[in-house]
């Protein structure tokens, strides 16, 4: 169970297709456990966890992704139909994957929804006057740990955000106070295929600069 970490941040792909099959609790726990040991802004934790595990649950969940994938999907096909050869290709393996997790989350054994408190967050960008991101700072190292963990397990999951736009309904569907958001929809189990494997992104030299932006490192 133990893998580099390394070689889990170079393997960790988005796993859609999942078996049914429970997971067991000591997995699990040590996923979570995961989740707990992230870092947030002023280590408050302004972030809570719902596992769902109930299967009319995780139907209800189910349903409201799938038309929110359709309508998502309309963009990212036109977007595969701009590509070539071998990018073209993986868009489209992509895609297909995409639309059995769009017509099947809810059969995920597990699906964890990440919640946040804003008012317990400093959010140091929220008067710019541009989308804030700095409160996702305190919630998204603790969805990265999930997925590390789950690499680490043998877990498959991806992490999934199309469900914000229900948020209303996931909020009454689970009972999440008013005061709380969400902001991650995870659902994990494991494979159906190869699982965690090779990922294409951009190389270093294209993303990191020296002392000044695009100056080459
Ligand atoms: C913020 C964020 C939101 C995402 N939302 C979705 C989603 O709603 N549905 C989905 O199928 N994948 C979603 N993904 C997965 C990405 O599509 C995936 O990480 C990306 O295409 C890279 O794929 P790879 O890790 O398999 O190389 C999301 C990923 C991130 C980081």
């Amino acid at each position: 169970m133990s893998v580099d970490i390394y070689e889990a941040m170079s393997t960790l792909r988005a796993v859609r297709r999942l078996r049914q099959e429970p997971l067991p609790e000591d997995v699990l726990g040590r996923i979570l456990q995961a989740a707990a040991w992230a870092p947030s802004g002023g280590n408050v934790q302004p972030w809570r966890v719902v596992v769902v595990r109930d299967a009319e649950k995780r139907r209800r969940l189910g349903d409201l992704y799938r038309p929110q994938w359709v309508k998502y999907r309309v963009g990212a096909v036109e977007g595969a139909a701009r590509l070539e050869g071998d990018a073209r290709a993986k868009q489209q393996r992509m895609l297909e994957a995409a639309d059995q997790l769009g017509e099947r989350m809810g059969e995920a054994p597990v699906i964890l929804v990440f919640c946040f408190n804003p008012s317990r967050m400093a959010i140091t960008d929220i008067d710019l006057g541009r989308p804030t991101v700095v409160g996702g700072g305190s919630v998204y190292p603790a969805v990265q740990n999930v997925m590390l963990a789950c690499r680490a397990e043998g877990v498959g999951c991806t992490l999934t955000t199309l469900l914000c736009y229900e948020e209303r309904a996931v909020k009454s569907l689970l009972d999440i106070p008013e005061d709380w958001y969400t902001c991650g929809f995870i659902p994990i189990g494991y494979p159906q295929l190869g699982g965690h494997g090779p990922i294409s992104r951009r190389p270093v030299e294209k993303l990191a600069y020296a002392d000044t932006w695009g100056a080459p490192f």
